[in-house]
C-alpha cells in the first residue's frame, strides 16, 4: 500500500493572530508544519506533499524537509484539499491532516494506516466527550442532556483509499464547505471507520493552544523529536 499524506497548512491562522501563516509558527523553536510532517513519515507514510498559501511558498521550502512536495492551497480547506489529493495521482491510501495538529503522535498515524490496510475504505481517529453535553435554546437555556457514550470528538489524520475519496470530492457540489473529510466521503454514503485518537493531537487554534503545546512539549522531553 502506497500511503501518502496531505498535509492542510494554506490557513492563515486568523484565531491564532500570529505574524505568519499558522503552519509556519514555532513550537519549540520548530514550525508546526515541520512538526506535522515528522510526525507523519516517523508514523509509517512514504511520502508527504504539504497545501501552502501560494505566497508562501519560499517562506515553506526554507523549513520542510526537501523531500516534501508543496503545492498551491485555495481559500478555504476544502479547496486546499482537493489541491492536495490532485496531485497525488499515485498513491493508493491518503492520509489528510491539520498542519495545524503538530504533537500528533506516530502511533495515531500507524492506527490508522493499519484500518486501511485491513480493508477500511475510510478511517478517523477518535476521542470520548467526557464533559457533560447539552443542548440549549436560542435564548441560551438547557434544553437537555445529550447521552454522550455515543459522542466522539474526530482529529485528523483521516485515512482513505485513494480512489474512494477522489469520487467523494468529485461529487461534492463546487462552493460546499464541510468541516472534514471524513464529513466528505460519509456525504458519498461511505462507511466510515474510527480508531483511537489521543489528547497530544489537539488541534492549534488559539493562543493559549500553543501555550499547552508548548508545556506539552517540554513535559515530554521531545525536544527535538
Ligand atoms: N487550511 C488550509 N487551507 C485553507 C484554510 C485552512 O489548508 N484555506 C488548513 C490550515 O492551515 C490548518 C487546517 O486547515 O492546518 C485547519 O484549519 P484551521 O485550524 O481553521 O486553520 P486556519 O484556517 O489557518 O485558522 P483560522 O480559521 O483561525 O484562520
Ligand atoms: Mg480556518
Amino acid at each position: 500500500m502506497h500511503a501518502v499524506a496531505i498535509v492542510a497548512a494554506a490557513g492563515s491562522g486568523s484565531r491564532l493572530g500570529a505574524d505568519r501563516p499558522k503552519a509556519l509558527v514555532p513550537l519549540a523553536g520548530r514550525p508546526l508544519v515541520v512538526w506535522a510532517v515528522e510526525g507523519l513519515l516517523a508514523g509509517g507514510v512514504a511520502e508527504v506533499v504539504v497545501t501552502v498559501p501560494a505566497a508562501e511558498r519560499e517562506a515553506f521550502a526554507a523549513v520542510l524537509p526537501a523531500a516534501v512536495r508543496m503545492v498551491d492551497g485555495g481559500a478555504t480547506r476544502t479547496a486546499s484539499v482537493r489541491a492536495g489529493l490532485a496531485a497525488v495521482p499515485d498513491a493508493d491510501a491518503v492520509l489528510v491532516h491539520d498542519a495545524a495538529r503538530p504533537l500528533t503522535p506516530p502511533e495515531v498515524v500507524a492506527r490508522v494506516l493499519a484500518a486501511l490496510e485491513g480493508g477500511a475504505e475510510a478511517v478517523v481517529p477518535v476521542l470520548p466527550v467526557v464533559d457533560t453535553t447539552v443542548l440549549v435554546d436560542d435564548d441560551g437555556a438547557v434544553v437537555e442532556a445529550v447521552p454522550r457514550a455515543p459522542l466522539r470528538r474526530v482529529q485528523t489524520p483521516q485515512g482513505f483509499d485513494r480512489a474512494t475519496l477522489v469520487a467523494a470530492y468529485a461529487a461534492l457540489p463546487e462552493g460546499a464547505e464541510l468541516t472534514d473529510d471524513a464529513a466528505v466521503v460519509r456525504a458519498a454514503g461511505i462507511r466510515v471507520e474510527t480508531v483511537a485518537g489521543d489528547e497530544r493531537s489537539a488541534k492549534i487554534t488559539v493562543p493559549h493552544d500553543l501555550t499547552l503545546a508548548e508545556l506539552a512539549v517540554g513535559l515530554d522531553g521531545t525536544v527535538p523529536r
